[in-house]
This record gives structure tokens, sequence and C-alpha cells, in this order.
């Protein structure tokens, strides 16, 4: 760490501390001071209510408080700022004009289209799914529905007809917001033609409001679809927000799990607010003015809490790229940061480690001595890219801010903060206010000191999700049985003899592809939906670039004889049952999976054999047949 950022840091170390122990022994007087960085229609009288346990439980932050936090992003700055930048949009392409929308401006439109909304009979509480590429109407809608109430589900627009419908369906909208067309990387993406199909299996949905982006030639369905811009045109500026509970629903979030679909993480407002609040100006020594720049889609949650909700709730200027980080070249990144002095970049590491790749001289060519913070989200970044980023990009000069979290934690839950945390490369360091990390073994029991276990968090924060959409008892089952009175991250994690946090990564079977979660369930159901399949098991592999990989062992029909063709006619369906997101990287053959008597699938030893890790296979004697991990080490597809 810099001595000078240690001088004029936000936190220094000696406070990161002092706050720390007071947001977990004095929760109340900590989270009613931190509180205030709100607005508050109705101000709050207890500041936290929640239990872990079975008995009593139930999470409850800020409950008798009201507010609306559209107002909290723009109202409240428009005396003060009304003219600052609140988006700077840069386009796809660096030729075409890129946007740069005030306080001002984004308010009304804004209201524009939360009248919109109202006027085709959305209410607070219903649900409005948005299926928007990264264009400013997309933290527009999110806006809008926050100001009358309505909770928004955004699904990522790399999200295939099924995947979008599936989704539509689970939390009943009627209302879906789409462009006529995505751009990323000079590629057209058929966001509305994808809509037009997915809705062929959601009767539910009245209307469709269509955002032009590329003016392609599209279908309108009278009477259904709607031109953005013609729509809002006739609504008015004026649309006073909604008084809303603290704990009622924000957003429903879709994510992976080890099992079933999808589910629909619940967010609501007050205590998700005042996380995002929280964690963007502190992880990011963020101070008034700066420009920042989240390079996540919207489409995840660090979309949400850290390109829209925390940079707009500290009335911060917040760059939305439309673009991928390789074109037209592998600059991009580097250019857009000087092109707007950004001063604080977060990204993934899937992206740098895809760049780094490329060689540093694409870097050299631009100054980027604007920046001052560089932070990494999604999956553990290597020490090897760690270093690149430090030194390469911030050429030694910026604190690297590893955050740890979850679309369940809402926003930034183990991470150092620049000038208060000393840096170990590959480590999130240590925890946020308010979070209480553990380590336990496989019965349970907690793990004291330096050691390895999986990390559970033992007490609540703001900004924690409050329900599975649809399904209470999923969620309780699914994060809070396991490990009785805490939470369950899913995640292994090693803590050091510093008491720093290293994320080890999955041990469910979830897989993190390019910072991509992913349920192996799900990419399996969609492989044995194909008719020559009759059974698949999919795990993770190492992957240079992505982090993790997708290894599909598949076992077909008997009267089919699997070959090339056969392969990549699956590949080619996956894509199309979930989204290219989940193109499978290996597809091999096998005649049989490895199964005890009782007929489970023993999925130790297909991560082992798609790590090509043989010599570590362990017990096979309790196979039905032992002979079926012979056959599939010998036909293992060499890889590069
Ligand atoms: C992984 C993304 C290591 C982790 C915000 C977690 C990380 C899952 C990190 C959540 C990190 C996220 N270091 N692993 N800094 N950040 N992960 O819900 O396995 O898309 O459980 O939220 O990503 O992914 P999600």
């Amino acid at each position: 760490m810099p001595a000078e950022w240690a001088a004029s840091a936000l936190i220094d170390e000696a406070r990161y501390f002092e706050m720390y122990r007071r947001s977990v022994e004095e929760p109340e007087s900590f989270w009613t001071e931190e509180a205030k960085r709100l607005d508050w229609i109705k101000p709050f009288t207890k500041a936290k209510n929640t239990s872990f346990y079975e008995d009593d439980f139930g999470i409850r932050w800020f409950e008798d408080g009201t507010l609306n936090l559209s107002a909290n992003c723009l109202d409240r700055h428009l005396a003060t700022r009304g003219d600052d930048i609140a988006i700077i949009w840069e386009p796809d392409s660096p030729t075409e004009p890129n946007r740069k929308i005030t306080y001002r401006d984004l308010h009304a439109e804004v209201c524009r289209f939360a009248n919109l909304l109202k006027s085709k009979g959305i209410k607070r509480g219903e649900r409005v799914t948005i299926y928007l590429p990264m264009v400013p109407e997309a933290a527009v809608a999110m806006l809008a529905c926050a100001r009358i109430g309505a909770i928004h589900s955004i699904v990522f627009a790399g999200f295939s007809p099924d995947a979008l419908a599936g989704r539509i369906t689970d939390c009943d909208s009627r209302l879906v917001v789409t462009t006529d067309e995505g751009l990323r990387g000079g590629r057209r993406v058929p966001l509305k033609a994808n809509v037009d199909e997915a809705l062929k299996q959601c009767s539910g949905v009245e209307t469709v409001i269509v955002l032009k982006r590329t003016g392609a030639d599209i279908p309108m369905e009278e009477g259904r679809d709607f031109d953005w811009a013609s729509a809002v045109a006739e609504q008015s500026t004026d649309c006073p927000p909604e008084e809303m509970n603290a704990e009622d629903p924000l957003f429903i979030l879709y994510t992976s799990g080890s099992t079933g679909k999808p589910k629909g993480v619940l967010h609501t407002t007050g205590g998700y607010a005042v996380w995002a609040s929280l964690t963007h100006q502190y992880v990011f020594d963020y101070r008034p003015g700066q420009i920042y720049w989240c390079a996540a889609d919207v489409g995840w949650v660090t979309g949400h809490s850290y390109v829209v909700y925390g940079p707009l709730a500290n009335g911060a200027t917040t760059v939305m790229f439309e673009g991928v980080p390789n074109y037209p070249d592998p600059s991009r990144f580097w250019q857009i940061v000087d092109k707007y002095e950004v001063e604080i970049f977060y990204g993934a590491p899937t992206a740098l480690r895809a760049l780094m790749r490329e060689g540093d001289e694409w870097v050299h060519r631009t100054s980027r001595k604007s920046l001052r913070v560089l932070g990494s989200v999604g999956e553990p970044i290597n020490p090897e890219a760690w270093e690149w980023y430090h030194k390469v990009i911030g050429e030694g000069r910026c604190p690297i801010v590893d955050t740890w979290w979850q679309t369940e934690t809402g926003g930034a839950m183990i991470t150092p903060l620049p000038g208060a945390t000393p840096l170990k490369p590959g480590s999130a360091s240590r925890p946020m206010f308010g979070v209480q990390p553990a380590l336990v073994d496989n019965d349970g029991n907690v793990i004291e000191g330096a050691a390895d276990g999986c990390l559970v968090i033992t007490d609540s924060w703001p900004g924690q999700m409050r329900t599975v959409w649809g399904d209470h008892e999923r969620f309780f089952q699914t994060y809070f049985s396991t490990f009785k009175g805490t939470y369950f991250t899913g995640d292994g994690c090693r803590r050091d003899e510093d008491g720093y946090y290293w994320i080890t990564g999955r041990i469910d079977d979830v897989i993190n592809v390019s910072g991509h979660r992913m349920g192996t369930a799900e990419i399996e159901s969609a492989l044995v939906a194909h008719p020559k399949v009759a059974e698949a098991a999919v795990v993770g592999m190492p992957h240079e670039i992505k982090g993790q990989g997708i290894y599909a062992f598949v076992t077909c029909n008997a009267e089919v004889d699997p070959d090339d063709a056969l392969r990549k006619e699956l590949v080619q369906w996956v894509r199309q049952e979930i989204g290219p997101i989940a193109t499978p990287d290996v597809i091999q053959f096998a005649p049989g999976l490895p199964k005890t008597r009782s007929g489970k699938i023993m999925r130790r030893i297909l991560r082992k054999i798609g790590e090509n890790d043989m010599s570590n296979l362990g017990d096979t004697s309790t196979l039905a047949d032992p002979s079926v991990v012979d056959n599939l080490i010998a036909n293992r597809p060499q890889l590069a």
C-alpha cells in the first residue's frame, strides 16, 4: 500500500478496525448512523431485527422506515448537482457518438418511463421483466420501476428465449422491456426476436416496450408492442415517487444454484440501498466528482449495485459501456479510461486474463494516469493476473480491491479498503462492516485461526437477500439449513495467520465460467432434453481465460453412434436452451458414467477427470462398475 494512500484515504487501517468493531458490537447505533446516507420519508425506529434460526427465522432491516430509492438516486441530487453527469454512455463502436446524461435529464426520463408503466396498468408490487443490453435506458427502466414500487427482474441479454421465458413465467410479469437489437463487439443480437420467441410460451405478457437501438426492421405486434420513444413522448416528466416500506421488494434477479431451476433472489429497498451506497463509497474510496466505471453488465448483480444503485445513490458519474474489452482492439478498456479520465475502474478477472494474453503493448498505447483504484469481482483472481493489473494497468500506483460477494449478498462482503488494508495478491482480505465470516468443517464445527473450510456468515447484514421469489422454504433450506444458525455461501475458503480470507471457489455443484455463475444441473437438464441423449454429467475444468470451463460427459441412447457432428449439434443445442455463456468446452461421449451401487453418479471422480488429475481419483471400489472409469480416462480428449 503506497504511503500517500494511507494518509489521504477515507478510512485508514485504525479507523477500519474501530468501525468494524462498532458495526458488529453495536449494530443498532452503527447502522442507524450509516442509514443517514439516505433520505428517509419516515425514519425507522429499529435498525436490525434478524435471526438465522428456524424457530424465529426472519431478516428485517430498518423495518418501520419508508423511502424511495429512485428519489434517493435522483430527486435529492437535483438541487445540488442537477447539471452533473449521472451516466456517461460509451457505445459499442468508438466512432458512434457517446451520451452524457445529467441527473436532471435522467430524472425526467425516469419519470416519463414510470408514467408510461403506470399507463400500461403496472402497479406497486408487480413484476416488470427487463431484457436490455448496456444502454442508459436499462437504468431508466430500473429506476422507473423503483419509483412506482414495481419489482424489476432483469434478464441478462445473453440468455436464450427459453431461459427468458422461464424467468418471465416464474415471476409472472405482464410487461417486458427490450430493444430491437443489441450491439456487442460489432455483432447484432436479436433481442426483440428472442422476446417474440419467448412469448410463445408466456401468455401472461400484455405489453412489450421496444427501444430502438440499431433501427432494425422488426415485427411489432399491434396492441402489444410499443415503441419506447413514441410511447414516452406523451408522458409527463412529473411522477411523484411512491412511499415504500424499507422491506418492500426492490428487485428479483435470477441466479443459479446447485440444484433445480435458477432461483429468483429477492432484494428489498432500505437495507439494499444502504448496503449498495455504503460499499460503493468505502470500497472504492469514492469522492464526489470522481468518474467511476464498473464494467459489469446490468444483467448481473454487479451491474445492479455498482453500475446503477450504489453510484447513483452517491451522486457519482457512472460510466456504462455497451461493448466488449477487445473491440475494436484490446486497448479499448484503457482508451475509455483515458477518454473520460476514469479514476475508479471495476472489472472481472476473466477480462483481465484475456487482455493480458494480448500483450502489454496494447496497454502502453494508453496513459491511464487518471486511475486511482482498481477493483476485481466475480471469481478468484489468480496472483499472475493480479500482478499484471497492479503493475501494468495501474503502474503500481493503484490499490486493487478484490471484492468477494454474491447475488445473494447485494454488495461487497469481503474486500480490501483502499488505504486501509495492506494488500495480498489473490486475497479478498478482510470483512466489510457488519459482515461476520466464519469457517466451518463438513460437520458444521467452527474452525478458528489459520484454516481451510466452508465459508459461512454468522449474522445478517443490510444487503442480504430476503427470500427466493415464490419459495420461502427453498430460501431457508438452501442457505440456512446446512450449518444451523448461519448463512452458507457455497464457497470454500482459507483464512491465513493474519486473518485474511482467500476464497478458493465453489464447493457445491455451481461453476463459475468467466465470472458467470452456472448450475451444472441446468446444463445437464439442457443436454438430456436432446432426443439422442440418455444421460449427462457436467463438471468444471480449469480454463486459462474463463477461470472454469464446462466439461460435459454425455451418454447417448443405445441406437446412437456418437460422432463429431453430434458433438457440434449438442454444443449448439445447449447454446439455444440456455445461452452462449453455457457453451460446453468439452463434450466427452461416455458409454457409462461412474455410479455407486445405489445409482448415484460419483461427481468427485468426474471432476478429477475434468481437471486431468488422474492420480487423485480416490476410492473407486464402491462403484457398481469400476471399469467405467478406465474407459473415461482412456477416452478423455487431449485438450490443447
Ligand atoms: C465467486 C458476483 C473469489 C464466488 C458478485 C461467489 C468470487 C460467486 C469473488 C458469486 C472474488 C465472486 N473472489 N470468488 N472476489 N467474487 N466470487 O452471484 O464463488 O454472480 O460465490 O455474484 O462468485 O457469483 P454471483
